[in-house]
């Protein structure tokens, strides 16, 4: 009984807390009363904060022309970017990208969800500090080539040998100057698409001895450094509409036109320079095509697809044949970067296959 009682002067007690109802039902709300004087103003704002910074970029049509340029690249329309394994996506994707110069691993560190290509985010800053520094790049650190171990600094071209740069070849080549038997069962063997970084500094070819001695054209020497900045003299010159140059990465335009304005600083001629190119190109197929028959004939490459007939060993110069033309081929620029370094290795490699 005593239990209960206090048990029931303590819910009252609540109740009383609680509810101001215990002492009857509330009236009616009053009317609003009217509104009051304006106040005085307050103190001026700090300079040109948030929204200031904002219109900076996004007020000009500063960041429009750079996604109509960048629209017609073949990093926004290639459509490789749905590579996303964590093994690809390191370069085929912009978030595999940004997740590599993080953790400074060489692949990404798991497979891409809904995969971007290389955008304004893989390459700049953006929405990091709001202001225009985000236009500061996302990697312009020297680059430490994942084949070969040589570090380079290409100043602003950092960015792009962070991708454009060889994969490391799995077996790896023997030492050209002994050759050797490697057992080769990828069909892909070589340097893999984008090796522009170590062509145009003339590095990491299988260098056989043979006829011709190597060495690099004046390109190397006067470009391939961080005060030309490398890649972005020839491939960001000033933009012609949206065929060549700026932010569509084109040095040559789907039509096959040179935007000369990237050359015009050292060739001034636009006609001999077309020739030049002309011509040099012509000589590094004509060599590549010796080369593709002699792989053929000697049974290391298929000729209906362009790959090498695995698995099979590969003995003496034949697997260091087979990456020197996987490789001169995949720089694609044919002869452009490094004349000499890729008809040194054409020829000695012609020379060093039965
Ligand atoms: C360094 C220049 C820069 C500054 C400063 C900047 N932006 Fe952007 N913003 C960009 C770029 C570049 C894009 C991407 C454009 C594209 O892909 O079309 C973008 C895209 C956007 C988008 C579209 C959605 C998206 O994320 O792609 C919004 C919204 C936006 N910005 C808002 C803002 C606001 C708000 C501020 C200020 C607080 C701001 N931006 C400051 C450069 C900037
Ligand atoms: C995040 C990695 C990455 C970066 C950084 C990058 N690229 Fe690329 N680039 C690629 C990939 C991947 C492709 C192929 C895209 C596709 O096919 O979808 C490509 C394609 C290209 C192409 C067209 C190739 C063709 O076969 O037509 C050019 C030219 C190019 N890049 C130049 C550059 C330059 C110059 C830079 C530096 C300003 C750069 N890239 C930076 C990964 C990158
Ligand atoms: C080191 C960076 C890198 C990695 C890692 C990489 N790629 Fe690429 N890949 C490139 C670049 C750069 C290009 C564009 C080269 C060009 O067109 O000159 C490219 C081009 C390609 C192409 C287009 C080839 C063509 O000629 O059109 C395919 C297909 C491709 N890659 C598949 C893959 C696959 C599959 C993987 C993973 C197993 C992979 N890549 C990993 C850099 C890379
Ligand atoms: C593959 C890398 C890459 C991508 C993608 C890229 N940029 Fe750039 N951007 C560069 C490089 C390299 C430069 C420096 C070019 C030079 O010095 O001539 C640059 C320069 C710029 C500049 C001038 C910067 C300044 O300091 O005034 C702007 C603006 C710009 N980019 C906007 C964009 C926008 C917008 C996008 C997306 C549509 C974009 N970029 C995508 C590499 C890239
Ligand atoms: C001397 C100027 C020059 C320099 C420096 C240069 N390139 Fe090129 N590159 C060219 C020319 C010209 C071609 C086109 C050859 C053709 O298709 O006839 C080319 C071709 C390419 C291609 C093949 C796709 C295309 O646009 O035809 C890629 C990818 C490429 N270069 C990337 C790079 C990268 C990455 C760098 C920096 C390591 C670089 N280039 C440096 C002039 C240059
Ligand atoms: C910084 C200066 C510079 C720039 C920029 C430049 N070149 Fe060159 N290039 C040279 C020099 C110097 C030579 C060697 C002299 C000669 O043969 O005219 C050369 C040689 C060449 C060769 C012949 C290579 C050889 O070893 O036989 C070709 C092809 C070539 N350039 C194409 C181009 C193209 C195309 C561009 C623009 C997309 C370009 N160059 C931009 C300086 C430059």
């Amino acid at each position: 009984m005593k239990i209960k009682l206090s048990f029931i002067s303590l819910l009252c007690l609540v109740l009383a807390f609680g509810f101001v109802a215990c002492e009857g039902d509330e009236g009616p709300a009053g009317e609003i009363g009217e509104v009051g004087p304006q106040g005085p103003n307050g103190p001026e704002g700090p300079e040109g904060t948030g929204f200031q910074n904002c219109i900076s970029c996004h007020q000009s049509q500063k960041i429009a022309a750079k996604v109509f340029q960048w629209e017609h690249s073949v990093h926004a329309t290639g459509g490789n970017y749905e590579k996303n394994r964590a093994s690809c996506a390191g370069c085929h994707t912009s978030q595999g990208f940004l997740d590599r110069v993080a953790t400074g691993a060489a692949t990404a560190s798991m497979d891409i969800e809904d995969p971007l290509p290389q955008n304004c985010y893989t390459c700049h800053q953006i929405h990091n500090t709001f202001t225009e520094d985000d236009w500061a790049f996302t990697q312009s650190d020297p680059v430490t080539l994942w084949e070969g171990g040589q570090t380079l600094d290409f100043g602003k071209g950092n960015l792009c040998i962070s991708c454009h740069q060889a994969r490391v070849a799995s077996p790896s080549l023997p030492d050209p100057a002994t050759g050797g038997t490697i057992t080769i069962t990828n069909s892909r063997y070589g340097p893999h698409h984008g090796p522009q970084g170590t062509m145009l500094p003339g590095l990491n070819g299988y260098e056989v001895a043979g006829p011709e001695s190597y060495e690099n054209s004046a390109h190397t020497s006067l470009l391939a450094n961080n005060t030309k900045h490398a890649c972005i003299v020839c491939h960001m010159g000033t933009a012609q509409g949206t065929e060549s140059g700026g932010h569509t990465f084109r040095v040559i335009s789907e039509e096959g036109d040179i935007n000369t304005a990237a050359c015009v600083e050292c060739h001034d001629d636009d006609d001999a320079l077309i020739v030049m190119v002309d011509d040099r190109q012509a000589q590094i197929e004509t060599m590549m095509e010796e080369l593709r028959l002699k792989l053929v004939d000697n049974g290391l490459l298929d000729p209906n697809n362009d790959r090498a007939i695995v698995p099979q060993d590969f003995e003496e110069h034949e697997a260091g044949a087979l990456y020197n033309y996987k490789f001169v081929q995949e720089d694609k620029s044919r002869g452009v970067h490094n004349f000499k370094y890729a008809r040194a290795l054409l020829i000695n490699s012609i020379a060093a296959l039965p």
